[in-house]
């Protein structure tokens, strides 16, 4: 199935878009379910988004009924710059009545082994069984220039059956620690939504939503929700590549 892609002029379209899709995720899983579980990214891309949710669109959500997790954590200190967390609670947590029992982060003061363990028994208190970690109500996702999306990195495990991985990687030039969610979580979403931007990602963009599957360099392929939708949210650089008929 061709993946739904909406193009945008910049970065400030597409954070709107992606907030305002945000708004519509939550008044639909609270009608239906009377919660709303998201999963947060880290990298640049989404701090306009956490801004716009703090400022702009914060009166349009009941933040009392959201639960915030991460798809993936790097193993530093929640007050290190590097934190996805650290970086959520300053552009978006900490300006936002939300309550701190609703906050679900990846304990990446602990070393990946043990974060990862952590995170999973956090994932199981919202579990329908027999699954062993929720349906995410709103995931989402960002993709790096080597086609890896949360720390899943090219070359790693495509089939992991557990929920939550401890990762350990050469990337850039610096190890990194790290931990992730897997497929099979992602997959089970409602909703997932890949934000990315920039001409320098354009070629493996390209190769990302072309019929050509090779989830094993390309680990953004390997998200496919199995009862859900996926939604590409770009900017017209990183889409220059895309043949016409997904443009
Ligand atoms: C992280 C995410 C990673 C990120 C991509 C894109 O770094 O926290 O794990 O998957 O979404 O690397 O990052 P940019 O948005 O910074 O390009």
């Amino acid at each position: 199935m061709k993946p739904e892609v909406r193009i945008f002029k910049d970065l400030e379209e597409l954070s709107r878009a992606a907030a305002e899709i945000f708004v519509e995720q939550f008044a639909q899983s609270i009608a239906e379910r009377n919660r709303f579980l998201v999963a947060l990214n880290g990298g640049n891309t989404p701090t306009r988004l956490f801004q716009l949710l703090a400022t702009d669109f914060r009166e349009n959500v009941d933040w009392r009924n959201v639960h915030v997790f991460w798809g993936d954590e790097r193993c530093v200190p929640p007050g290190d710059s590097g934190s996805s967390y650290g970086q959520a609670r300053g552009a978006l947590l900490s300006y936002v009545p939300i309550p701190d029992a609703n906050i679900h982060r990846i304990k990446g003061e602990l070393d990946p082994v043990e974060a990862s363990k952590d995170y999973s028994l956090i994932l199981k208190d919202f579990a329908p069984p027999p699954l062993e970690w929720p349906r995410f109500d709103l995931v989402y996702l960002g993709m790096g220039e080597d086609g890896h999306t949360a720390s899943l990195f090219p070359g790693s495990p495509v089939d992991v059956p557990d929920p939550t991985l401890p990762v350990t990687v050469q990337y850039q030039d610096r190890p990194a620690n790290r931990v992730t969610l897997t497929p099979v979580v992602f997959n089970s979403a409602r909703l997932v939504v890949f934000m990315a931007t920039g001409e320098k990602k354009a070629q493996t963009y390209a190769e990302v939503v072309s019929d050509r599957y090779n989830p094993e360099l390309y680990p953004a392929q390997r998200i496919h929700p199995a009862d859900g939708e996926l939604i590409w949210l770009v900017d017209k650089a990183i889409a220059s590549k895309l043949p016409q008929d997904l443009r």
